[in-house]
């Protein structure tokens, strides 16, 4: 299905490892919309990841870039409008990683250099992006910029560890750099609150086969996919949300606002 919603527009994704990635179903729906970009992510993850094919479906070309370095953040953003002939109208920042969730750290013993590091990359690469693309006034006016973010930056999900806090952060960068890049270039700035998926970053999360079971019976709609993701994610790129802005909007089949739903009390009967 495509109803040509991005015809014209440029943007960079950053994020997609394998065909798992909520970046990679995003960058195949951007395209199928009209949308052209630049595939981005770290050096590392170019020589694991299958970025290529990605690239070579979509017509697009890539440029290796750390999110937490302000150089290679300048020659992304650079040379994507050089490549894309123009200014960005979409930028999505899908990107996450713990380095104490990785080393089986708990969190109540955290080692802080991993700490330090995660935080960097999973919250503050964001301000890093958006830094980097106003201080080059690399976004055209009604532009939008979304981030993918979880529920554990509101509400206690123990094994989420210290992406809890990251996502926090991320949600307060969102609305304190949506509004000055608001008022300055008309640019929109968004959170997108998803559900368990299962991708690389997700199944590092301990226990999450049971917690995306759970989820799912929490939700009256169910949990939501990389697809239906990459579907608001093109809405929010889209004219037609124009003045929505400084949100952290919920993909998630309605747990969010849920207490407890009949199927898990019924687990819970005969106790
Ligand atoms: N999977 C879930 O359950 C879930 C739920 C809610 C939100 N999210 C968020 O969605 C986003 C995308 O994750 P995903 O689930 O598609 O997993 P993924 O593992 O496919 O994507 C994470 C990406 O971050 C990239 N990355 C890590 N360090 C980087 C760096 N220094 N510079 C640039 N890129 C770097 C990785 O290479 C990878 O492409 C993340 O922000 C994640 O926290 C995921």
């Amino acid at each position: 299905m495509s109803y040509n919603l991005l015809k014209g527009k440029r943007g960079i994704i950053f994020g997609a490892l394998d065909e798992n990635s909520i970046a990679w179903k995003t960058a195949e729906r951007i395209h199928k919309e009209g949308g052209t970009f630049v595939l981005t992510n770290a050096p590392i993850a170019l020589r694991m990841g299958q970025i290529k094919e990605l690239a070579e479906k979509t017509n697009s070309e890539v440029i290796p870039a750390d999110a937490t370095n302000l150089e290679d953040l300048n020659n992304l953003v650079e040379k994507s409008m050089e490549i894309l002939g123009g200014k960005l109208d979409f930028v999505l920042h899908s990107i996450g990683m713990s380095v104490n969730v990785r080393k089986g750290n708990h969190y109540t013993n955290q080692n802080y250099d991993y700490t330090h590091k995660g935080w960097d990359i999973s919250a503050v690469s964001f301000h890093k992006t958006m830094q980097t693309l106003y201080q080059k006034d690399a976004m055209n006016e009604w532009g939008s910029i979304v981030a993918l973010t979880y529920m554990a930056a509101q509400r206690v999900f123990p094994d989420y560890n210290d992406m809890a806090d990251n996502k926090a952060y991320l949600e307060s960068i969102a609305r304190s750099f949506g509004y000055f890049f608001g008022k300055d270039k008309k640019v929109r700035v968004n959170t997108i609150s998803q559900s368990p998926t299962p991708t690389t970053a997700g199944q590092g999360v301990k226990g999450f086969d049971g917690f995306i079971s759970y989820a799912e019976k929490m939700s009256p709609l169910g949990n939501a996919t990389a697809e239906d993701c990459a579907n608001y994610t093109i809405a929010m790129f889209s004219d037609l949300t124009k003045r929505v802005t400084l949100q952290n909007l919920y993909n998630d089949g309605g747990f969010s606002n849920m207490g407890v739903s009949d199927e898990v009390i019924k687990a819970f009967e005969h106790e």
